[in-house]
């Protein structure tokens, strides 16, 4: 590896990334083990973020990547388009067993954007199949991101993320985001306030018609726009109206599933099972790109009518199930069982909880949301310069080795469930200094 400062960083185009503003100032880490990220000079991170909300075993485990290095030995590829390999039926079983009672189908991708496509197109060809070609509308949400596809980034509600990329799908609405502040600033855990936003969902319906509407995505609770908790009581409405519409629901839980709000997927904690489920990130500990859409009983019915030599989807990915990914996800599913991680954010959540609000009061800072291990600090805008003050923030925070994100003037914290409190401490500790400081 060269010297960092040897580095020639100009050809990579970075994604998400001022790319200018990047390369006058590179952050690199070269290795990684457990709670931490390592530099080119050795000196380490408190990864506070989980990577990018995917390293929920904590960095580096033996198990994973010994999994990943033997599963390449001995079956560097194999297509799943008419053929495949074992693991790949193995893992959609065991994905199955944690998943919400109804759900028996796994369709593979390489990525969340991937999941989230796969979910908007199985939902438009359930539709066709039952007969009801003409549902072809995909309602989303304000300020929820569900990735860079066309598809995805059509029912995403981040402007900025939109608007240099003008056409995008055709018969696409949106539901309001549940945030207020006003009425649900410093909630601990869902807000008793907002609930009255899934009646949006009503209005929409009698705008377009329910005949035209194929599917409604929303994340259970909004990660990278800031950690948007749903009020108490508005998943379950959204999946009451969505019922006596015939429309689907689809859960984006790239982010939230694999113990990240409690369980193997947020929707047992919500209490709401949805129609289609997303997963990607934490399905493989961040070890190797996967993505998982997981599909209940009567959707994948719907498809299974034709002559039995049928494609019953005209779908898929080179890359669908490979076995390397397969063997990362089996052995990322080993340790969470083993070691009890889908429900250690249960076990931590008061301490987190405290250790997030105890920065109430600090300068700057105008709200704090949190469920599970997931967490929210969001700073008031430097005049004329929004997300300035994030972003310094972030990087404050990490010339003191803690790595925490900022989206926008909104520090977000997803740390690895292998957390200890001290280093929970040591997050806060670190945020606090840098605010009081600033
Ligand atoms: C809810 C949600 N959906 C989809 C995606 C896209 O995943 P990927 O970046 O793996 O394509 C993300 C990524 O952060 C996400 O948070």
């Amino acid at each position: 590896m060269p010297h960092a400062a040897e580095l020639k960083t100009d050809a990579f185009w970075m994604p998400f990334t001022a790319n200018r503003r990047y390369k006058r100032d590179p952050v690199l880490f070269a290795a990684a083990e457990g709670m931490y990220y390592v530099r080119p000079d050795g000196s380490r991170v408190l990864d506070g973020i989980a990577g990018l909300w995917c390293v929920n075993a904590g960095h580096r485990r033996p198990e994973i990547v010994q999994a990943i290095a033997r599963t390449a030995e001995a079956l560097d590829y194999a297509p799943s388009f008419q053929m495949s390999h074992p693991l790949a039926f193995e893992l959609a079983e065991r994905l199955c067993g944690h998943a919400p009672p109804g759900f028996s189908q796994v369709f593979y991708s390489n990525s969340g954007s991937e999941a989230v496509d796969t979910a908007l197109k199985i939902a438009l060809a359930y539709h066709r199949a039952r007969g009801q070609g003409q549902r072809l509308r995909l309602i989303g949400r304000e300020r929820s991101y569900h990735g860079v596809g066309f598809g995805g980034l059509s029912v995403s509600g981040i402007g900025g993320q939109r608007k240099a990329f003008g056409n995008l799908l055709p018969m696409v609405d949106h539901l309001p985001h549940t945030y207020d502040r006003e009425h649900m600033a410093y909630s601990r855990g869902e807000p008793e306030w907002g609930a009255h936003h899934a009646e949006a969902l009503e209005r929409i319906v009698a705008l377009h018609d329910a005949s035209t509407i194929a599917a409604v995505i929303v994340e259970p609770v909004a990660g990278s726009t800031g950690v948007l908790v749903p009020p108490r009581g508005y998943l379950k409405r959204l999946r009451e109206i969505c019922d006596k519409h015939g429309i689907l629901l689809i859960f984006d839980e790239v982010i939230c599933a694999f113990g990240r709000i409690d369980g193997a997927f947020a929707s047992a904690y919500f209490d709401v099972t949805p129609d289609i489920i997303t997963s990607a990130k934490g399905l493989t500990n961040g070890a190797i790109p996967m993505g998982a859409t997981l599909v209940r009983d009567h959707v994948y019915e719907a498809f299974m009518q034709g002559p039995d030599s049928a494609i019953e989807l005209s779908h898929g990915y080179t890359y669908s199930g490979h076995p390397v990914a397969c063997a990362a996800a089996l052995a990322t599913l080993d340790i969470c069982e083993r070691e009890g991680l889908f429900s250690r954010s249960r076990e931590l959540w008061p301490y987190w909880e405290s250790a997030a609000h105890a920065l109430k009061g600090l300068p700057k800072v105008v709200d704090i949301r949190n469920i599970g291990m997931l967490a929210a600090i969001e700073l008031a805008p430097l005049e004329g310069k929004p997300g300035q003050r994030g972003y310094d923030t972030h990087r404050a925070c990490l010339a003191r080795d803690c790595l925490i994100r900022s989206s926008g003037d909104t520090m977000l914290l997803s740390p690895p469930l292998t957390i200890s409190r001290a280093q929970i401490d040591q997050l806060f500790g670190t945020l606090t200094e840098v605010l009081k400081t600033a």
